[in-house]
């Protein structure tokens, strides 16, 4: 495995490879990798003739400044993980690599960027469409992997390739849960031990949500259920709880089992923000 800085690295590493049929996969990560991250990790090594992966953790698509500070970084830790799944290249840029200059460019997904992490986290997509497009361009992967966890991230990227007609065949991979139902995350790191406890309440929600649309409940009644539910959490405050059509990303006000729907939640257990989704009928 190889670790490389710069595009211009890149450029010369990449020009060696001559193989005719020869497919270039990426995983973009911001670090602090975990099992999910090793899923995505997994399926594009074995995808792709050369498997490359980047580390940066990107300062402009966080809104939140402690946030960003906070994010959690464990470099030579994730080094090793990536050396032992078999990685080929990992791409460690600095900030300045990036963003040599400040960036005047500002992307507008339109309608899937006006509604929940578009809406509680303003400029995230910008900051989401500037970075992977910057990956793509440097790279220029044929494959990309990205996790289900982060949906309208999913939706968003999407809506990028298609847009900017980038060569690219997007895999997107389902999201890896503790035993318990937690969706991985590198921010579960900053979790206390209690908080830990408290952050169950996102998936059994989805899956109480769940059963109860199945057995014909309505969604608007659910969803106040289910507000009500976390109000009696203390230490834990939702954001939005909502039915999705995920691929335009629209809400929904009506569960329809014949449709493609998803539930995505998102709630700050203690200081940390958690998102997470479920498909209902996928
Ligand atoms: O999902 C992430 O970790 C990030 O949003 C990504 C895609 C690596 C861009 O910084």
């Amino acid at each position: 495995m190889q670790v490389f800085y710069t595009g211009a690295e890149w450029a010369t590493i990449r020009s060696n490879f001559h193989a005719e049929n020869l497919s270039i996969g990426l995983v973009p990560t911001m670090g602090a990798l975990h099992e999910g991250h090793l899923d995505l990790v997994a399926q594009c090594v074995k995808a792709s003739t050369i498997s490359v992966v980047s580390i940066f953790v990107n300062p402009i698509q966080f809104n939140n400044p402690e946030d960003f500070e906070k994010y959690p970084s464990s470099l030579q830790e994730d080094l090793e993980l990536l050396e032992k799944a078999g990685v080929d290249y990992v791409f460690v840029p600095e900030v300045k690599t990036m963003y040599p200059q400040e960036t005047k460019l500002r992307f507008d997904f339109g309608s899937v960027e006006r509604i929940l992490e578009g809406a509680f986290r303003p400029g995230h997509f910008n900051g989401v469409g500037i970075i992977v497009s910057k990956l793509f361009n440097i790279i220029q992967p044929d494959l990309a992997f990205f996790g289900q966890k982060d949906l309208q991230q999913v939706a968003v990227i999407k809506r990028l390739v298609q847009d900017l007609s980038f060569p690219i065949e997007l895999k997107i991979v389902p999201t890896r849960r503790e035993t318990d139902g937690l969706a991985l995350s590198s921010r579960n790191r900053r979790l206390s031990p209690e908080d830990r406890k408290k952050c169950l309440i996102l998936y059994e929600s989805m899956i109480l949500a769940q059963k109860e649309l199945f057995e014909g409940k309505k969604w608007l009644e659910v969803q106040g259920e289910i507000s009500q539910n976390f109000k009696h959490c203390e230490g834990v405050e939702l954001e939005y709880f909502e039915l999705v059509e995920p691929d335009q990303f629209e809400l929904l006000n009506e569960f329809d089992p014949n449709q493609k729907v998803s539930i995505c939640v998102a709630a700050y257990v203690g200081p940390v923000r958690l998102i997470d989704n479920l498909p209902l009928n996928a």
